[in-house]
Parts: C-alpha cells; sequence; structure tokens
C-alpha cells in the first residue's frame, strides 16, 4: 500500500474521494482500492502476454512458424474455454461485493436509530439552504452554503429540492444522494477528520451547476455546539444607512432574523459575514466580493435569480459594509 498511498498522494485534497475523512467515504475508498488491485492485476497479465507473444514473434522472425496465430499446440483452446470463466468469475465477484455493500449500508440505515442531530439540506438553482433543528425553540436554525458536522457524530441529512434535481456531494465524507423534488432522500454521515472541506452538486441542474458548492466544516463537538449557538442567535441590531437600504429592497428575498427581513426566496444573511464563501462557493467572503456580487451577480453567475439591485452607489457600499458586519 505505501506505493499506493504515494501515487495516490497528488488526489489529496478539500473535495477528493480518494482522501477519505469519515466513515462513508472510508468504505467507498476501501471498495475503489479493491477494484483498482484487481483491474490492475488483470492490465498487468494481459501485458505480460502480449509481451510474451511480441517476444516469440520477434524470435521467430524470417522462419514459417512466424505466421502460426496458434500458440503451443493445445493450450489456446484451454484458454479459450478458461478465460471467460475466470473474467466472468471476476465480475460477478466483485459486482457481489458492491452490490452487497449497498445493500448493507441500506439495511443499516432501515435499522439504526434516527441520530440525535438532524439536518435539513435543500437544492435550489443555485445553492443550499442548511436547517438546524432548534431543540430550544423546535423550529429550525437557517444558514446557507455552509455545512458544518461534529467531529465523529453520526448526523442525518435530510435531503430535498425546491426546484430541479441536485445531488448532494461531498466526497472526503460520504457517496452522493440525489436530491429529487417532491421526494425526501438521507443520508447518514459520519465525519472523523476535522478540516475544511468542499462539497458540490453533483448532478447537471443548469447554467451554474459548477457554481453550485458549499464549504463543509468538520470541527469536535463542542466548536459545533459554539458554531450552533451562535447561528440560532439573532444578528445585532443595526441602524443606518445599510440596514435601512437592505429594508428597502433585498428583504422580500432574503431574511435576517432579528432586523426584521424574512424574505424566504434566497439565502438566510443572519451571518452571511461569517461563511467562508458566497454566493455558493463562487467567491471568497470578503466586503468586496459581497458589494461586486451585489452589483452584478448576473455578471459573476449568469443565470441566477439574484437581480442587479438598483441601488446607488453610495446605498451599495453601506449595503456591502452592512452585511460585512453579520457575525
Ligand atoms: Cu445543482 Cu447541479
Amino acid at each position: 500500500m505505501p506505493t499506493a498511498g504515494l501515487l495516490l498522494a497528488g488526489c489529496a485534497g478539500p473535495q477528493s474521494a480518494l482522501d477519505p475523512g469519515g466513515d462513508q467515504a472510508h468504505a467507498l475508498f476501501s471498495l475503489f482500492g479493491l477494484m483498482l488491485w484487481v483491474s490492475g492485476a488483470i492490465y498487468a497479465v494481459v501485458l505480460a502476454g502480449l509481451g510474451w507473444a511480441l517476444w516469440r514473434a520477434w524470435r521467430r522472425r524470417g522462419t514459417d512458424a512466424r505466421r502460426d496465430a496458434t500458440l503451443v499446440g493445445g493450450v489456446d483452446a484451454r484458454l479459450d474455454r478458461t478465460l471467460p470463466v475466470v473474467a466472468g468469475a471476476i465480475v460477478l465477484g466483485l459486482t457481489v461485493l458492491i452490490t452487497g455493500s449497498f445493500f448493507a449500508d441500506r439495511a443499516l440505515f432501515a435499522t439504526r436509530a434516527a441520530p440525535a442531530l438532524e439536518v435539513r439540506v435543500t437544492g435550489h438553482q443555485w445553492w443550499w439552504r442548511v436547517q438546524y433543528r432548534d431543540r430550544v425553540s423546535d423550529g429550525w436554525i437557517e444558514t446557507a452554503n455552509e455545512l458544518h458536522l461534529p467531529q465523529g457524530v453520526t448526523v442525518r441529512l435530510v435531503l430535498n429540492s425546491a426546484d430541479v434535481i441536485h445531488s448532494f456531494w461531498v466526497p472526503n465524507v460520504a457517496g452522493k444522494l440525489d436530491m429529487v423534488p417532491g421526494r425526501t432522500n438521507r443520508l447518514d454521515v459520519t465525519a472523523r477528520r476535522p478540516g475544511w472541506y468542499r462539497g458540490q452538486c453533483a448532478e447537471f441542474c443548469g447554467t451554474q451547476h459548477a457554481h453550485m458548492a458549499f464549504a463543509v466544516k468538520v470541527e469536535p463537538p463542542a466548536a459545533f455546539r459554539a458554531w450552533l449557538a451562535a447561528q440560532a442567535a439573532p444578528a445585532a441590531p443595526a441602524e443606518g444607512r445599510g440596514a435601512a437600504a437592505f429594508q428597502a429592497t433585498c428583504a422580500a428575498c432574503h431574511a435576517i432574523r432579528g432586523a426584521g427581513a424574512a424574505g424566504r426566496a434566497g439565502p438566510d444573511l443572519t451571518h452571511v459575514a461569517a461563511r467562508r464563501t458566497l454566493a455558493a462557493g463562487a467567491l471568497t467572503m470578503t466586503r468586496g466580493n459581497l458589494q461586486g456580487w451585489i452589483a452584478q451577480p448576473k455578471a459573476i453567475k449568469p443565470g441566477t435569480s439574484m437581480p442587479a439591485i438598483p441601488l446607488t452607489p453610495a446605498d451599495a457600499d453601506a449595503v456591502a459594509t452592512y452585511l460585512a458586519t453579520l457575525r
């Protein structure tokens, strides 16, 4: 395995199925490793056979034997019979292993008690609504385009779509699962390694499918609870030009809890500046990018439902400044 480790070292990173940081991703990686070794062995045998045939032909060059298409008497006939059986057995074996692990996983899912932590993730063109159950109010704590997972804890993700088919995929943590309108899919994930990962929509869903990413933070349970408590808190009260302009032009689509904005069409912005990215991973979260996004959303993400807001430059500046305080 050290050789494979060396070969695959370049495939590690925040969005890689070859660098598992969770139980479900580990199971998939093991299957991948097995298939890689089996296929590699077959490839080596085929190349060795080819090399041997070429070497024989070269040695017999100029003789009549060179034109003899058969192998050593009788061997080819036996190979003709056994090779399909061997190939079929390998394919069947791998199929049983892979489908078996799939059904074992679903059986485990069906019998397991629902994990204490449930997170609703809803796909939109082209962003992610993320909601955590609030045990205190029995409501939901909402954020967008960022998923936090407590390390070592099994979390049940409840996946839906608001429009077309999307697919939820964080390759370092688990396999992908489609988000289908009118249907609820559930995925249990157990992240083990702390750090930032990248999730990506894995089903073509329109022009900005590629810009439908999200950031995933796996952190120790105490840090996770602190983050969730901060998300649950309403935004700090704000006055001034930025807050007023937001209320007048943006609040119809965006919510800021505590500030009277309750729009549901777009992402909840209560703690937007605390997020790592903006516009579903299209931009990093900076005050300048907030302002650029407000001014030219369709230039950054053609097709986005976010309209160019008719704000005066001074108002746009004030709104960006205001949003940048929402941590
Ligand atoms: Cu959503 Cu692709």
